[in-house]
């Protein structure tokens, strides 16, 4: 086979066979094809797309890249959920202790930041020494022990989607739904989980721009783990604005720990309490998702949720004392607040334009080799519907040196609207498919 006939071949909108994808996806982990040739053949694949079949096939390609855990040692329900990326979607770092300490074991394999979301893997490397790499092995034992357990793609595990996750991020690739699908899906039936959740972002800040491309992935999401075996639900979740008020990896991790510690912060509560609602429900814990959501808001108010989460970090090598130190403000060398212009109600806080604001500040990548600024990033002080007066703050910008102050400052500006009247917004949870 020839791997420029087989780029060309989609480049033309032709259909790939399951050789044709597999040669090419083997040939790149082996080191035949070349990143400049996966990236040619990932943007034929954004500008042509893949029917059910090549996404399927790609799919198990990626997932059978290597190994696929066996965790049925492991007695008990094992759930796991996975966002298709947002902005300030932090969840994760919630979920998996709160349904651990309800007794649901969460296997979770996660990704890095790509394009202008955030990833669940840079927020865990914000706290200092969390070891987001082990084998199978250790993987198994820290996920008996704990309850839980939150890694990366390994050269074992979900290697495909490591290599291809990478290239995505900085290649102008991220959002083709099939290159979505593939990728999530490879990892998280990698992972071992019998059940999965999925948060599907719609709006500006999600993945993929067109909301009806985003429902498409919602019920393929689903329709593609029920082939594999895997019960799924998939939850449809507003992102025209970021959620909660903190974006950056370690301040994000902060807002984390602030609402497992009791803190209100009511979007991100909601939509983190239904997620867990519908992994209760997957667990047979729940007789339905609104019994579940009230479930996991006691775990978070009882104080269990934030002890798993300390539990997790310790087991995982992160320094706890870091953790228990997070009402010391941790923030770098630079800020700016940014002020209203006038007064009026905030109509629009555009998530795409927060989250590529907060990729100029050192929060996310622009090139495979950009060292991530883990403090960096943005804290709310408005969000959309809220009245603000002029001069009053709206928003504060954080940074290791002002060029990037400066630079993310155009995005945010584009990113605000203020207007005379109130308007209504869209529901936090648009929709339920399972
Ligand atoms: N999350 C993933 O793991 N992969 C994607 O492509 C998008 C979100």
């Amino acid at each position: 086979m020839n791997i420029v006939e087989i780029i060309k071949k989609k480049r033309n909108g032709g259909k790939l066979t399951r050789r044709e994808i597999s040669y090419l996806i083997h040939g790149y982990l082996d080191g035949e094809v070349a990143d400049y040739q996966i990236t040619a053949f990932l943007m034929a694949v954004y500008f042509r797309g893949m029917d059910d079949e090549e996404t399927i096939n790609l799919t198990e390609i990626m997932l059978n890249s290597g190994d696929i855990i066996d965790l049925s040692r492991i007695k008990g329900v094992k759930v796991d959920k996975h966002s298709t990326g947002g902005v300030g979607d932090k969840t994760s770092l919630i979920l998996a202790p709160q349904l651990a300490s309800l007794g649901v074991f969460v296997p979770m394999i996660s990704g890095r930041g790509l394009g202008h979301t955030g990833g669940t893997l840079d927020k865990l490397e914000s706290i200092p020494g969390f070891r987001i790499n082990m084998d199978v092995e250790e993987y198994k034992k820290t996920l008996e022990k704990v309850g839980c357990v939150m890694i990366g793609q390994t050269t074992k595990i979900a290697p495909a989607d490591k290599k291809i996750y990478a290239l995505r991020d900085v290649t102008a690739t991220v959002d083709s739904l099939p290159l979505i699908i593939s990728s999530i899906l490879s990892k998280k039936h990698a992972e071992g989980a019998e059940a999965l959740v999925f948060d599907v972002k719609i709006g500006t800040g999600a993945n993929l721009q067109d909301e009806k491309e985003s429902e498409k992935l919602a019920k393929q999401l689903v329709s593609v783990s029920k082939k594999f075996g895997t019960k799924a639900i998939a939850v449809l979740t507003d992102m025209n604005q970021p959620l909660g008020n903190k974006i950056g990896n370690w301040l994000e991790t902060e807002e984390c720990i602030e609402v497992m510690k009791g803190k209100k912060v009511d979007d991100l509560l909601k939509v983190n309490n239904v997620l867990a609602g519908a992994m209760l429900l997957l667990a047979g814990k729940a007789k339905d998702i609104d019994e579940g959501e009230i479930i996991a808001g006691q775990a978070i108010d009882n104080g269990t949720a934030y002890n798993k989460f300390l539990e997790m970090v310790e087991v995982q090598d992160g320094d706890v004392s870091y953790i228990k130190d997070y009402k010391n403000l941790k923030r770098p060398a630079h800020s700016h607040k940014f002020v209203s212009e006038k007064e009026g109600y905030i109509t629009k806080l555009d998530a795409f334009n927060i989250g590529v604001a907060s990729v100029e500040l050192g929060a996310g990548r622009k090139t495979a080799e950009d060292k991530i600024d883990y403090l960096s990033g943005i804290i709310l002080s408005k969000k959309c519907g809220d009245k603000v007066s002029h001069g009053e703050v709206i928003c504060e910008l954080f940074a290791e040196n002002e060029d990037r102050i400066i630079n993310a400052k155009e995005y945010v500006k584009r990113a605000i609207e203020i207007g005379d009247e109130k308007k209504s917004q869209r529901k936090l949870i648009i929709d339920i498919i399972d």
